[in-house]
């Protein structure tokens, strides 16, 4: 038995070897020494710049049809086909759905339908709120909220939700051009995974913190109807706050949101340790499902998912949740 367990643990830690992927990484660094430095300075107040909600949702948003640059088994589709095959649409309550193909047979190992949108307008620093009532998790499923730069990794990617399989915590992970780290000592809640940012070559885990709490990602995420992830880009730093649904701070439900009263962020980039004025500019933002890839395949088989990945992604079964339903994404500066 030990035997056995020894080579499960190789085996697991081979496959983030092997997997030689940005995301993933199982190296965790715990000893931070949490400072009184908080990331929101109080007496700064936020005014609404734009609010992607409604039946008016995707005229906001662009859908990228090209391949999936983490090679995920998905096809993406344009957003007449998104509309006419059901994969993209606002529903009468106003919620928006950003859908995985749950009704079609793929051949094993072969591509299934997804949506990846992107903002229009792009972004230079500010507050971002995004509501989600629910969002895609499962085997093989992929799913990402996000904001990315020109020239990757010059302009800095953003990676606010992140997980896969059958996870159940959210993963946030900034990636960068050289130059830029995670100061350990600046006050947050989550588990360092990496403290180097840059992104080149054989390294492109980024510097990533893991959330503590099981309603920040996937099942437990949908089952109290999810929740809000806020973020706040300045020149002090990057901040990532998790609210369940049943404590989203009033401010934020209010369009007043005061950052400097929510508490220790679940993940925070100081500035003391990253220009963020140099490394991060220009962002469009990014709602994404892929399947299988550099991550979720990869770690597929010790997600304790049954059979192969590539079987996952023909069966439509497989993805009755995974789902996006997002009541709305709001930008503040
Ligand atoms: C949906 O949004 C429209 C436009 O803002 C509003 O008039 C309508 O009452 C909303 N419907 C629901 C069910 O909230």
């Amino acid at each position: 038995m030990q035997r056995f367990i020894t080579a499960l643990f190789l085996a697991f830690l081979l496959q983030g070897v092997l997997a030689g992927h940005p995301h993933v990484n199982y190296v965790r660094h715990r000893s931070r020494q949490p400072t009184s430095q908080v990331h929101p300075r109080a007496g700064t107040t936020y005014k609404l710049q734009d609010i992607y909600q409604g039946q008016s949702f995707f005229h906001g948003w662009d859908f990228f049809t090209g391949a999936d640059p983490t090679n995920g088994n998905v096809d993406f589709v344009s957003q007449s086909e998104a509309t006419s095959s059901g994969l993209a649409y606002v529903q009468s309550d106003n919620t928006t759905v950003i859908a995985v193909d749950d009704k079609s047979t793929v051949a094993v190992g072969g591509n299934r339908k997804s949506v990846r949108i992107q903002s229009k307008k792009t972004y230079t620093q500010g507050l971002f709120i995004a509501d989600f009532y629910s969002m895609p998790h499962g085997c093989g499923v992929w799913p990402a909220w996000w904001s990315t730069g020109p020239n990757w990794p010059a302009g800095g990617e953003i990676d606010v939700v992140e997980g896969v399989n059958l996870g159940q915590t959210n993963q946030m992970t900034l990636h960068t051009s050289d130059g830029c780290a995670l100061d350990t000592a600046a006050a947050f809640t989550g588990h360092t995974l990496d403290t180097t940012c840059a992104s080149s070559g054989g390294d492109n885990s980024g510097c990533g913190v893991e959330d503590t709490n099981d309603n920040s990602y996937g099942h437990g995420f949908n089952i109290i109807a999810g929740g809000v992830f806020a973020h706040l880009w300045d020149d002090n730093g990057i901040s990532v706050w998790h609210f369940p649904r049943g404590s989203i701070p009033a401010d934020i439900t209010a369009q007043t949101p005061d950052p400097s009263g929510w508490g220790n962020p679940a993940a925070s980039w100081a500035s003391s340790s990253c220009n963020i004025g140099s490394h991060f500019y220009d962002h469009s933002l990014v709602i994404d499902t892929t399947i299988c890839g550099d991550w979720a395949g990869a770690a597929y088989a010790s997600s304790g998912c049954p059979n192969t990945c590539a079987e996952a992604v023909a069966d439509p079964s497989n993805f009755a949740t995974a789902k996006w339903n997002v009541n709305y994404i709001a930008v503040y500066k």
